[in-house]
């Protein structure tokens, strides 16, 4: 693998080898020296275009787990155009001899463009490129799922026939994006619940149904709930009333909670709006996974990085 930049190219057997890695990495988690010397040597450069806290840290926390040397670089704020601007990053971090590069940018295509550009012959992971995708958030959701579902015997398993209802902001979600094809790919049912102002024009051509009743849903008990944060940054008009209306409708509030069966697991990828897409009770429960996800994310950072840069890139597709 020579970028991570979509899930939607990503074929089962590479998401699976992924995902396998990651188990590798989360055994060296548990030991008593937490480091691993793999990437010695190599240079990380997390390039952030927009705020975050999750991905930035847990993808420094997991290039430092692998003994690289990490530059972060926090590009937002910059007021020259973009295409320019990115070029001149990107040759400034070729010339610091960057053989990562962590992209996180409001523009849909980005990391496409740096990868494709010729500017830099680094390793490019895609941390999220506006409402187009966030690879590694997918990974580190489908790493949970089979988790919470096979625990240690997890190793080589895909996700088929895990029923798996994604809620809310499907519109302005590039996790949501990522979600669907990486799941439908490994073989999961996958179902998208919103009100129809947040749902993309056309999605006909995605591996999942939409429905518009999440009561209706909640009650096929699907054994994956993932609730999505609303966007407001990234909304320009009004795609509901009112909070209290969204959350009465298509919230996993306290009472959808309890109709919700014990088995069923709740995922949110954060950051949560409280209160409106989830309530507390749900979030903070047992079958909520909110704080397993971002431990399970620097495992499948590690397990990316490794397999994006270990050993030498020469010739690696
Ligand atoms: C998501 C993102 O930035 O795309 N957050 C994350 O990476 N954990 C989702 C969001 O911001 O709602």
């Amino acid at each position: 693998m020579r970028h991570l930049l979509t899930t939607k190219g990503l074929d089962s057997d590479t998401a699976i080898t992924l995902l396998d890695v990651a188990e590798d990495m989360a055994d060296v988690a548990d030991r008593e020296i937490r480091k691993l010397p793999t990437l010695r040597g190599k240079t990380v450069v997390n390039l952030f275009f927009e705020d975050s806290t999750r991905t930035r840290i847990s993808f420094e926390a997991a290039a430092k787990r692998l003994s690289a040397d990490v530059i972060n670089f926090s590009a937002k704020g910059s007021s020259v155009s973009k295409g320019e601007s990115l070029k001149d990053t990107a040759q400034t971090l070729a010339a610091i001899g960057a053989d990562g590069v962590v992209i996180r940018h409001p523009a849909s295509g980005a990391p496409q463009v740096l990868a494709d550009s010729g500017w830099i012959d680094a390793g490019i992971i895609n941390a999220g490129d506006g409402t187009h995708e966030h690879p590694t958030q997918a990974l580190l959701d489908a790493f949970t799922i089979r988790r919470r579902l096979h625990g240690k015997a997890s190793r080589g398993k895909d996700l088929d026939g895990v029923t798996v209802t994604i809620v809310g902001d499907i519109l302005h979600s590039r996790v949501a994006r990522s979600n669907v094809w990486l799941l439908a790919g490994l073989g999961a049912d996958v179902t998208l619940v919103a009100p129809p102002t947040l749902v993309p024009a056309d999605t006909s051509g995605w591996p999942a149904r939409v429905e518009f009743d999440l009561d209706a849903a909640v009650d096929t008990q699907p054994d994956v709930v993932m609730m999505l944060r609303i966007q407001a940054e990234r909304m320009h008009g009004s795609f509901f009333p009112n909070s209290r209306e969204y959350s009465r409708r298509w919230g996993l509030d306290d009472a959808r909670f309890a109709r919700l069966g014990t088995d069923s697991i709740v995922m949110h990828p954060g950051p949560m709006n409280r209160g409106l897409e989830i309530s507390s009770m749900a979030a903070d429960s047992q079958q909520s996974t909110v704080r397993e996800q971002v431990a399970n994310g620097v495992s499948v950072r590690m397990a990316a990085l490794y397999l994006l840069l270990s050993g030498d890139r020469e010739g690696t597709k």
